[in-house]
């Protein structure tokens, strides 16, 4: 063979990973190959490989006679829709994608790369772990992958599909990044597997339900999406990266948008007048928004809280809404994680938030208490007042007690805060408090229950309503709901070159 034909040789075999017979077991459980994914996440013809002709160096259990060009992962660059953004995708076909020293290094290269120029990394993992043939230099590896994402977080967004296994300490990669998407059926994360669970705990447990895409999904928050195919995952991540800057120094796309009347008359008859009837936030945040543009992310996980990135006159924000069709938009443990750490990622990549509050207050008792609801409560009051992005408020019903305070009141930070005229702002409901300020009068009253109803009524008429918030200037405008969505273009326009920076530290102390 000649010097051209060698070459084309070697890339020929890189294509083939390990092999057409693995290639071929790979496709028939359902998943792609880490090449056809990387080819459907990036613009046709962007993609650059970068160490293609890699090998790993181990010697131990024959292993200099097994070689695979590119040791079991694809690494490089591309763009997607236009944008700039670094890729590695696992080899399951190579040693089961397990991580080798080389395989790692070839990770961080393009990490570090991605934050010398300031580019999203996304991490297409498919991997059997560490690879058992190398010990401590694969242990390494990881830790070196970790070490990196940790220092990355905040400066370039950091996004994970997991497209197969995924175990043992390579879980804490994506945990670190900063979104989860994964697929129904082919994916799983683990610290221990099924075997070990039984060893240890002896439950008798599936892959599927100990780490599957519907477990960590609803139940554990670990994943932001389930999906159900891997075409679904990646359209999600090209999705997801179109609400984001490239880095912490940007701006997130602005997209084209057509201004037309933008009065909702929909609006005003959403809200239920009935303080105890619910009603869907997701409906209410459709109509708000731009056409098409809300993604709702941890949609199964804290269905009390709804989060997600929507665009507002072709600009991006982040939506934080409580919902009163789950558990009445109770704040809870699992609402108030799940509502914190998506304020934080806005805050850090300059996307502006818009906050739906109905909210009747925190969630009482044992289980929540013991949970550390305090702790956790108190998550998502400092991210929101840490969070120096612009910041608006809209109450559209109920803000009760120190749920109002949390849910971006305007004494932590928030720019601009609206009320619909049906709103509730008070410490607690009318009955609660008439129950305890009235206590003695109720009980030795002729008729207890007529003399209750009376204080109700007059504790709700001075009470329940947005005016004595207003009085003090907490509640800038009380507006009709039909002009929600035109009070928010004209504040996001006019907070745009907003500048707010928090005293200068080395970082604060969030209660984790
Ligand atoms: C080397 C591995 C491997 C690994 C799989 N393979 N995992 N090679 N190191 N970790 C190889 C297999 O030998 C096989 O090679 C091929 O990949 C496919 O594996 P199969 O077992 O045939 O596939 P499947 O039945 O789909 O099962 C996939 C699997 C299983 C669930 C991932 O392979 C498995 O349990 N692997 C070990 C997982 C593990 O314990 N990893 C270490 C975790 S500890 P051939 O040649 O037959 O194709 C860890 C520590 C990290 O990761 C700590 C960081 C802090």
């Amino acid at each position: 063979m000649n010097k051209r034909e060698i070459l084309e040789q070697k890339i020929a075999d890189a294509q083939l990973g390990g092999g057409a017979v693995r290639i071929q077991s790979q496709h028939k459980k359902g998943k792609l190959t880490a090449r056809e994914r990387v080819n459907m996440l990036l613009d046709e013809g962007s993609f650059e490989e970068i160490g293609m002709l890699v090998m790993h160096r181990s010697t131990d259990f024959g292993m200099e006679k097994e070689q695979y060009l590119g040791d079991g992962v694809v690494t490089g660059y591309g763009t997607v829709n236009g944008r700039l953004v670094y890729v590695f995708s696992q080899d399951f076909t190579v040693f089961g994608g397990s991580l080798s020293e080389t395989h790692a290094e070839k990770i961080c290269k393009i990490m570090d790369m991605a934050m010398e120029n300031g580019a999203p990394v996304i991490g297409l993992n498919d991997s059997g772990g560490a690879r058992i043939q190398e010990g401590v230099v694969s242990l390494g590896g990881y830790a070196d992958i970790f070490y990196r994402n940790t220092r990355a977080s905040g400066v370039i967004p950091q996004l994970s599909a997991i497209l197969g296994p995924c175990a043992g300490g390579a879980v804490y990669s994506p945990a670190i990044t900063d979104f989860i998407l994964m697929v129904e059926h082919t994916s799983y994360m683990f610290v221990t597997g099924p075997n070990v669970v039984k060893t240890v705990t002896h439950e008798d447990v599936t892959s599927e339900e100990l780490g599957g895409a519907h477990t960590h999904a609803s139940k554990s928050g670990v994943t932001h999406f389930a999906c159900s195919n891997e075409v679904e995952c990646i359209n999600n991540i090209k999705q997801l990266l179109s609400y984001m800057p490239q880095n912490c120094e940007e701006e997130a796309p602005v997209y084209p948008y057509e201004a037309s009347n933008e009065v909702r008359e929909k609006l005003n008859n959403m809200i239920p007048l009935n303080p105890n009837t619910p009603y869907d936030m997701k409906e209410v945040i459709t109509e708000i928004c731009d056409e098409d543009s809300f993604l709702e992310v941890h949609k199964d996980y804290a269905e009390n809280i709804v989060v997600g990135f929507a665009r507002i006159a072709g600009r991006s924000i982040g939506v934080v809404a409580n919902q009163p069709a789950s558990m009445a938009g109770v704040l809870d443990n699992n609402s108030s994680k799940k509502g914190a750490r998506f304020v934080r990622f806005c805050d850090a990549f300059n996307i502006p938030l818009l906050v739906l509050v109905d909210v009747p207050g925190f969630l009482p008792g044992t289980d929540q208490e013991w949970h550390g609801i305090i702790s956790n409560g108190a998550k998502l009051l400092y991210a929101f007042c840490e969070a120096t992005v612009p910041k608006i408020t809209v109450i559209t019903r109920k803000a009760y007690g120190g749920a109002y305070d949390v849910m971006n009141s305007k004494h932590i930070g928030a720019d601009l805060n609206f009320a619909f005229p049906n709103a509730e702002i008070a410490v607690m409901g009318s009955k609660g408090a008439v129950e305890i300020i009235f206590k003695k009068e109720i009980e030795s009253a002729e008729n207890p229950q007529a003399k209750l109803d009376e204080k109700v009524a007059e504790y709700a008429d001075k009470f329940a309503n947005p005016y004595g918030a207003a009085a003090r200037g907490f509640i800038d405008e009380v507006i009709v709901p039909a002009d929600t969505r035109k009070k928010l273009i004209k504040g996001f326009t006019m907070l745009q070159n907003k500048v707010s920076n928090m005293p200068r530290k080395k970082h604060g102390n969030i209660p984790m």
